[in-house]
């Protein structure tokens, strides 16, 4: 669970040594050249004057390039390991910057059990032929060799831990079968981001991220990235982010880059709570599953100690007792907000076959295994025992309820 960035040849000075948190807490510090400010300024400026005729300075134009947006995506970059990192408008706006990289014609893998909003970008893109979309499970590895052996995508796109399911893929098992088949491999981060997991280190040569989850942290961004191991991969995603102009505002950019620099300590935190939370639900007799990668219990447990830097703090899990059961635990919830999105500061409660998910078709949710039962919480930085109390009363209420209804 120690950095990537150090290999055994790394000198005192050599600053690819640093790790995540240093990286994350001194990126752009000091390198004000107007002023000699500590922390980079914000620069807010649509435009960017020559320097005389055919005078063309590093930054022209904010949708092109600004210099507080490249702050934030080198940071991104330098916490993956990757060459450099696209800001983008919100994390599906990065998903269909990456998609550019397949023509008409060509076709993608992604996830059977993806994020609601990149299964529908996915599927209503395909209809109007932008690219061809298959959905597989990804989780087995035997039926995934043999989709790459009918045809090889030019793209796959893996998501681990999946939203909301929290299952994972093998991101060298699956990343070695692409590079075989010369496919470019893709990882959604956004769930562990790269203080949890380094996806180009495994293999992937892109990652994606919605900024919006624990990069920024606060619940007050919605913003993206796509980071790429290679330079030419990283131009390629530059050029068509200005073509297409769906690059990040640079106030997000701001925003993203002071969230950034306590990802390490959040996350820790958020996780640790989570692992407590997992436990006390899974002796609860309201509950009659969890999902966390931490539990031991978890099919992808053993996946998760090799290729994660930790447990995350996501879980999800099956409430007894039907819609009424529902109703009553977030009645009596006080500390998680029902919301959407995930991984601020703040708990929250979400119903994915009413709210992330509502946007696939039922079938499509059925077959990713969305139960109507299914609740999602993404655990913030309240105390712990703050948050296991309030969870466990509202548990308990429902346990009361499901036995009076039995009875
Ligand atoms: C795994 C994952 N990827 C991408 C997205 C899309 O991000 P955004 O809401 O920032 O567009 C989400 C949103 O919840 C997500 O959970």
């Amino acid at each position: 669970m120690s950095t990537l960035f150090c290999n055994s040849n790394a000198t005192e000075s050599d600053t690819s040594c640093y790790q995540p948190a240093t990286l994350a807490s001194r990126a752009g510090v000091e390198a004000d050249p107007a002023h000699g400010a500590v922390m980079p300024p914000l620069y807010l400026s649509t435009n960017f004057t020559f320097d005389g005729f055919k005078g063309k300075r590093p930054y022209d134009y904010t949708r092109s390039g600004n210099p507080t947006r490249d702050t934030v995506g080198q940071a991104i970059a330098d916490l993956e390991g990757g060459f450099g990192a696209v800001m983008t408008a919100s994390g599906m706006a990065a998903l269909d910057l990456l998609f550019y990289h397949v023509k008409p014609g060509e076709l993608i893998f992604a996830p059977h059990d993806c994020y609601g909003g990149t299964h529908r970008l996915l599927q209503h893109k395909a209809e109007r032929g932008y690219f061809r979309v298959k959905f597989v499970d990804q989780t087995n590895l035997d039926a995934l060799a043999s989709a790459f052996q009918q045809e090889a995508p030019k793209l796959i796109l893996i998501e681990t831990p999946s939203n909301p399911l929290l299952r994972l893929t093998d991101i060298q098992a699956v990343c070695g079968l692409a590079k075989a088949y010369g496919t470019l491999c893709a990882v959604d981060n956004t769930f562990l981001s790269p203080a949890l997991q380094n996806p180009l280190s495994l293999g992937a040569d892109v990652v994606v991220h919605s900024t919006t989850k624990y990069l920024n942290g606060h619940g007050d961004v919605v913003g993206g990235a796509v980071v790429s191991k290679t330079q030419e991969l990283h131009q390629f995603f530059t050029w068509w982010g200005n073509c297409i102009g769906n690059t990040g505002a640079p106030f997000d950019s701001y925003l993203t880059l002071r969230g950034l620099r306590t990802l390490e300590v959040r996350i820790r935190h958020q996780e640790a709570s989570a692992l407590r939370i997992a436990e006390a639900l899974s002796a609860h007799p309201a509950v009659s599953r969890v999902y966390y990668p931490g539990l031991e219990s978890h099919p992808g447990h053993e996946l998760a100690c090799r290729q994660q830097k930790g447990f995350g703090a996501m879980l999800s899990f099956e409430l007894e007792g039907g819609e009424p059961a529902i109703r009553t635990l977030l009645k009596h919830l006080n500390l998680f907000s029902l919301a959407e999105s995930l991984g601020g500061v703040e708990s929250l409660i979400a119903h994915p076959a009413t709210m992330t998910h509502v946007a696939m078709d039922p079938d499509a949710r059925r077959h990713a295994g969305i139960s109507d039962q299914l609740l999602r919480l993404s655990i913030g930085l309240e105390a712990p025992d703050d948050l296991l109390r309030d969870i466990t009363f509202a548990l308990n209420q429902v346990a009361h309820s499901n036995r009076v209804k039995i009875a």
